[in-house]
Formats: structure tokens, C-alpha cells, sequence
């Protein structure tokens, strides 16, 4: 059976260094109590994200989302990650590859909750409630690249597009 997931993992960089899962969800966990006062994101007209920190380990943006906004299947390249959900909630879509089976399951994320994740975790998130929803996201090493994948047949996940993250444009 064909792989349903095609690994966009890069050797080219080093993994997660000390920082555990743990240390991620706690990092966003703590940021989330202060997502709210970032600028546009209490009454989003459209998916906004603002880079919070960056340090040589880590980077976590607040992403705020209107009811009905999504964003589609994807990596997160070679990065960890972890999601904490400051206010609203979402739901998580995520397709992983069990012995050339193909798992989707989704997962209702809500306030308070958070998540982490290691590289290789390949997700879409939806907001399906009539309130707009507030996150926060950290990445470890720091996201590069994301890798989108499409559906095809049998359950088959296929990567059709990868955006790269120059640094100097996070700015
Ligand atoms: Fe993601």
C-alpha cells in the first residue's frame, strides 16, 4: 500500500534540542493568559496571527480566528509544536498513518486546553463555533516550513504545496 503520508521532515536541522513537549504546551499555556491584548484579535474579521517571541529555541504566535475560518491540512515541517487555546474553540483534524492505515480523527479543542505535538504531526484546525476562538502556537525549532496535503484516493494524504517561512518576513 502506498504511504499516506509523505514525511517532509528535514535532517538538516536539529531536532527539538532540551526543550520538551511539556516545556512547549507550558510555554503557550502561560502566553495564552495574555493572547487577548494583542491588537485585532477579540472580534477577527478574517484568520490573524501575530509572532509573539522568538528565541534561538522556540517561537509562538497568537492566532485568532473567526467563526467559520480554517486552515487546511498540514505539517509543521521538522518543528515541534503545541497549541493552547485562550478563549473559543476549535476543531482539530488530524491524519496519521497506522500501519498503512489512514487515522483522521478530530478532536474539539476549548478553552484551557492545550497540546503538543512532535515533528511529523499533520493537522487542519477549524473554528465551527459562532464565537471567534483565540490560540496560541509554539513551534521548536522554529517553523520553517509548512507542508499542505490534499486527499486522494483510498485515504491517500498527498503533499501539494510547501510554504517557507524566511525569517526576515516574520518580522
Ligand atoms: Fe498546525
Amino acid at each position: 500500500m502506498t504511504a499516506l503520508l509523505t514525511p517532509t521532515i528535514s535532517p538538516s536541522r536539529p531536532a527539538l534540542d532540551d526543550l520538551s513537549l511539556h516545556d512547549l504546551a507550558t510555554i503557550a499555556r502561560g502566553l495564552a493568559e495574555t493572547a487577548h491584548l494583542w491588537p485585532g484579535v477579540t472580534d477577527p474579521r478574517e484568520r490573524t496571527w501575530h509572532t509573539i517571541a522568538r528565541t534561538d529555541r522556540f517561537e509562538a504566535f497568537v492566532i485568532a480566528w473567526p467563526s467559520g475560518s480554517s486552515i487546511d491540512t498540514h505539517d509543521h515541517g521538522d518543528a515541534a509544536g503545541a497549541i493552547a487555546v485562550a478563549s473559543g474553540e476549535l476543531i482539530e483534524t488530524t491524519v496519521s498513518d497506522v500501519g498503512g492505515t489512514a487515522t483522521i480523527q478530530t478532536t474539539k479543542l476549548t478553552a484551557g486546553v492545550q497540546l503538543a505535538f512532535r515533528a511529523g504531526h499533520v493537522h487542519g484546525l477549524t473554528n465551527r463555533g459562532s464565537s471567534p476562538a483565540l490560540t496560541v502556537h509554539v513551534y521548536s525549532p522554529v517553523l520553517r516550513t509548512m507542508t499542505f496535503f490534499e486527499e486522494g484516493g483510498d485515504g491517500e494524504h498527498l503533499p501539494v504545496r510547501t510554504e517557507w517561512f524566511d525569517l526576515e518576513d516574520l518580522r
